[in-house]
C-alpha cells in the first residue's frame, strides 16, 4: 500500500477530502508550516501525528526546507500530498522527492499562477476556470497535470463565490489523482501524464468542461 504525509498551512479542506475518501493509502503523517492550522487539529482527532514546523522560526528558505525534509523522512512516504501548503519550495528540496510531490492549485494551469487566482480568472473575462492537481516541478504551479476540473464562471460571480465552487470540484479531484497515485496508473512519458487504463474521461469531450467521473 502506497503511502503519503500531507503538507497544509491552513483549514485542511483538502486534507479532509482525502481522509473522508478512504484511499487505499496509509497517511502518515500531516505537517504544517503554521503550528496554529485548523488542519493539524483534525488530523490529531483522527489519530495521524499532526506537526507544526514554524518557517518563521528558521533565517532561510533554504533552512526550514532542510528540516522539513527531515520531519517527512522519518515518515519514508511514497508521495508528498500539498494540499493548501501555501509556501514555495526551494528546488533542492524538490530534487529530493523527484516526481513525488504533489499540489493543487485553484485554476485550470498553466493559466493563472500564483496567488488570487480567482480574482485574476474574473479580471480575464475566462468563461471556465476550474482546479488542476499536478507534479511539483521547480517552477512555480507549472509540473505535469494528472487531472483537472472545470468550472463554468457565472456572470454574477464573485471571487468567493467562484472560490466556493472551484473547492468543491478540488475535493473530487484530489482524491481521485491519489486514487490513481495508489493504482500506479499514472505514468509520465515526455513531461506529460497518462493515466493507464483510461481512455475517454467523461465529460472532457464537449465545452463546458465538468468535474470528470472516470
Ligand atoms: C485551496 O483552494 C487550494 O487549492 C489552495 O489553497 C486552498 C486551500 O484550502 N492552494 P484548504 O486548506 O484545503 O481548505
Amino acid at each position: 500500500m502506497k503511502s503519503i504525509v500531507i503538507l497544509i498551512s491552513g483549514r485542511g479542506s483538502n486534507m479532509e477530502a482525502i481522509f473522508n475518501a478512504a484511499l487505499p493509502l496509509e497517511i502518515r503523517a500531516v505537517v504544517s508550516n503554521r503550528p496554529a492550522a485548523k488542519g493539524l487539529e483534525s488530523a490529531a482527532q483522527r489519530g495521524v501525528p499532526a506537526i507544526g514546523l514554524d518557517h518563521k522560526a528558521f533565517t532561510s528558505r533554504e533552512t526550514f526546507d532542510a528540516q522539513l525534509a527531515k520531519t517527512i523522512d522519518q515518515f519514508a512516504p511514497d508521495f508528498i500530498v500539498l494540499a493548501g501548503f501555501m509556501r514555495v519550495l526551494s528546488a533542492d528540496f524538490i530534487a529530493h522527492y523527484p516526481n513525488r510531490i504533489i499540489n493543487i492549485h485553484p485554476s485550470l494551469l498553466p493559466s493563472f499562477p500564483g496567488l488570487h487566482t480567482h480574482e485574476n480568472a474574473l479580471k480575464a473575462g475566462v468563461k471556465i476556470h476550474g482546479a488542476t492537481v499536478h507534479f511539483v516541478t521547480p517552477e512555480l504551479d507549472h509540473g505535469p497535470i494528472i487531472i483537472q476540473a472545470g468550472v463554468p464562471v457565472q456572470q454574477d460571480d464573485g471571487p468567493a463565490s467562484l472560490a466556493a465552487r472551484v473547492l468543491a470540484c478540488e475535493h473530487q479531484i484530489y482524491p481521485q489523482a491519489l486514487r490513481w497515485l495508489c493504482e500506479d496508473r499514472v505514468e509520465l512519458v515526455d513531461g506529460v501524464v497518462r493515466i493507464r487504463g483510461l481512455h475517454v474521461l467523461e465529460g472532457y469531450e464537449a465545452l463546458p468542461l465538468l468535474v470528470p467521473t472516470p
